[in-house]
């Protein structure tokens, strides 16, 4: 719920993809919340990541809140499978789905937690007619692609905003923030309405992971 304390996702993305158990591991021994699952298609983004056979691995070793981003094309194609794979929480892209409500309509109706995600040039109005039945807005501070890349500060004012909206129209719902969170921003962007934080590189290649998660998640707003 928001207000409380705040949630720690982990991205697979940047895991030692040759020792998956070990990187869920560690993400669990380090107080983690959710698994962070990028999926890439090549068309959505400019780059190409797994399919639900890698998130079926992770959520095979995990207890952790399987959390799947969808960066596809049509994902209503694949959602079926990524919640067969283990994802309790399957987001899409607002700019990948015409119809959007029934995609949302269709994420709940197999029994996972449905989020929407929106890219930097996105404006936060093309959330305002389905917010109320989101569990989750996954707020995008990088272009969506890549891990390692830098956190774009007018995020900070989006992430402001978006709070206010949910607080009028959807308060149980969730904030995620995603891309470029490091422990210098996490801060900032948990005080602006973030109740999750993403972190691929500053998690996994961290000098110390443990300590890394235990500031990331000690923000609170
Ligand atoms: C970007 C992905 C992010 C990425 C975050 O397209 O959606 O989840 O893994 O990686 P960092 O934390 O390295 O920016
Ligand atoms: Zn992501």
């Amino acid at each position: 719920m928001p207000g409380t304390s705040t949630s720690l996702a982990p991205s697979i993305l940047s895991a030692d993809f040759s020792d998956l158990r070990s990187s869920v591991a560690l993400a669990e021994k380090a107080g983690a919340d959710w698994m962070h699952c990028d999926v890439m298609d090549g068309v959505f983004v400019p780059n190409i990541t797994f399919g639900p056979f890698i998130v079926q691995a992770v959520a095979a070793c995990s207890r952790l809140v399987i959390d799947t981003h969808l960066m596809i094309t049509d994902p209503d194609r694949f959602i079926a499978d990524f919640v067969k794979a283990g994802s309790h929480q399957i987001t899409v892209h607002q700019e990948a789905c015409p119809h959007l409500h029934r995609t949302v309509q269709y994420i709940k109706g197999l029994g996972a937690k449905a989020g929407v995600s929106i890219n930097p040039g996105t404006p936060l109005s093309t959330l305002e007619s389905i917010l109320p039945d989101l569990d989750l807005v996954l707020l995008m501070s990088v272009n969506p692609g890549f891990g390692g890349q830098k956190f774009i500060p007018s995020s900070i004012d989006k992430i402001e905003k978006l709070h206010a909206m949910r607080q009028e129209m959807n308060p149980g719902m969730l904030i995620a923030v995603d891309g470029g969170i490091t422990e210098d921003n996490a801060e900032d962007v948990v005080k602006a309405g973030a109740d999750a934080l993403i972190a691929g590189t500053a998690f996994f290649k961290a000098q110390n992971p443990m300590a890394t998660a235990a500031k990331l998640k000690g923000f609170a707003r």
